[in-house]
């Protein structure tokens, strides 16, 4: 190994060095390294639907067998009772995450300031993972919105003393 082959190699270490680091510049300034404020789109099943027409045809009964068959597996419908979930008797109206003597998880709990109206149940009813991300609450959702708007019209009969008029507009 002579002294011009490790000059050599030397130089073409050096021209390299200096290709990626001008390559590295050059894509920095081309590429933004922020992801942007907005997305630039949203999946269709995303686009959070308004229930209140859904809510004007609403059938309680056909909502009464979707909540007793799916989610009485984790609530109880009635107050006092057991689940893994929290009671669903008065939960429309009530503020979000704020049953006592229920251990919410801290990213229900971030939607604490709201009140479960329609909107809001049907939004959350589509996919709980994607409203509270981080949820306890395992469920995939009720992706088609008269499901949604029916199992809501039951949740209004759970009210005491007396349920909620099923208006389409309790926003
Ligand atoms: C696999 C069990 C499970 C099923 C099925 C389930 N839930 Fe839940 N649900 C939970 C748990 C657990 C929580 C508490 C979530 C948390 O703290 O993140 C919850 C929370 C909720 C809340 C929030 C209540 C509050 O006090 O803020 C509502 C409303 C709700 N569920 C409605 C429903 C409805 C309606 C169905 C049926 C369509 C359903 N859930 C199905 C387990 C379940």
């Amino acid at each position: 190994m002579d002294g011009r082959f490790v000059n050599r190699v030397a130089v073409s270490v050096l021209l390299s060095a200096v290709a990626m680091g001008g390559a590295l510049a050059v894509a920095c300034s081309v590429v933004p390294d922020t992801a942007p404020a907005t997305l630039a789109f949203r999946l269709p099943d995303q686009q959070a639907v308004t229930i209140a027409p859904f809510m004007v045809r609403a059938s309680s009964a056909h909502g009464g067998q979707l909540v007793r068959h799916i989610c009485a597996q984790c609530h109880a419908l009635a107050a006092g009772g057991e689940g893994a979930g929290p009671v669903l008797a008065d939960v429309v109206g009530r503020t979000v995450a704020s049953l006592p003597g229920y251990a919410y998880s801290a990213a229900l709990r971030q939607h604490g300031a709201q009140v479960w109206d329609d909107q809001r149940l049907s939004d959350w009813l589509t996919s709980p993972a994607r409203y509270a991300a981080g949820t306890r609450m395992s469920f995939a959702g009720l992706p088609d919105p008269q499901d949604r708007a029916d199992a809501i019209a039951y949740l209004h009969t759970l009210r005491t003393p007396s349920p909620t008029p099923i208006t389409g507009e309790n926003r």
